[in-house]
């Protein structure tokens, strides 16, 4: 049975998204500067805000250097300013600490206000082909149904287990396809194996999705204990 990675490749190739702005051209500060815009808003109300951000920002020392209220200007209608403010501080780090660029380096990324576990992974899996996982909302989903992982996935002891699965997963991407497969797991998530009515009839996961085998897809992922 191929591997749930070359699937999901597989899958990607036909039907990811293959021309979002931030793949064209990409690099560690545009990929940076998106996956902050995308922790808490949608991919269609995005794009036009990294546009704006890179033709007035184009790089990190410009952003860095901006004042307070013309990057809150960018910002505005985003929301989560929490997110502006910190992509503000990270930037100014990475000029006072990384000559300007952003580090390509695990512990340095989760060192910089606003980058979690799962948004590092996503910078360097993207920027620079490292294996690296992620685990967002849409990947837990997916990752809870395809091998059949009940518990709320927001407890510790699950999330545990759900990041193990995705690091297994890393280890069997094929060379120079990271930043595939961590857009193919965002794109899956968002598009078949959606929260409410997932399309497993033309998943190409089905024949091994352990939820699917056992009935279990729409109690899974396992609503949080009330
Ligand atoms: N959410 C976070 N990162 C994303 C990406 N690269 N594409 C789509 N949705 C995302
Ligand atoms: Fe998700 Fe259904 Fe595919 Fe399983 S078969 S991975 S539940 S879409």
């Amino acid at each position: 049975m191929p591997n749930f990675p070359s699937q999901l490749l597989t899958w990607f190739d036909q039907h990811g998204r293959h021309d979002l702005p931030w793949q064209h051209p990409r690099s560690p500060y545009r990929v940076w500067l998106s996956e902050i815009m995308l922790q808490q808003t949608q991919v269609a109300t995005v794009i036009p805000y990294f546009q704006r951000f890179v033709q007035s920002f184009p790089t990190l020392a410009d952003l860095a250097a901006t004042d307070n209220d013309t990057l809150m200007a960018h910002w505005a209608g985003l929301g989560y300013y929490a997110r502006a403010r910190n992509l503000h501080a990270a930037a100014k780090q990475c000029v006072e600490l990384h000559g300007g660029e952003l580090p390509r380096d695990f512990d340095a990324l989760l060192a910089l206000p606003g980058i979690g576990r799962s948004t590092a992974g996503a910078i360097l899996s993207q920027a620079w082909n490292d294996p690296f996982a992620i685990l967002d909302g849409n990947v837990k989903r997916v990752l809870t149904r395809y091998h059949g992982i009940a518990g709320f996935p927001g407890l510790p002891v699950i999330e545990k287990q759900l990041w193990a699965q995705a690091q297994t997963h890393v280890a069997q991407v094929p060379a120079g396809r990271m930043a595939d497969y961590t857009q193919a797991q965002m794109d899956f998530g968002a598009t078949l194996c959606t929260r409410a009515k997932p399309a497993c009839i033309l998943c190409p996961l089905q024949s091994s999705c352990s939820a699917h085998a056992q009935g279990l897809v729409d109690s899974l992922p396992t609503p949080k204990p009330s």
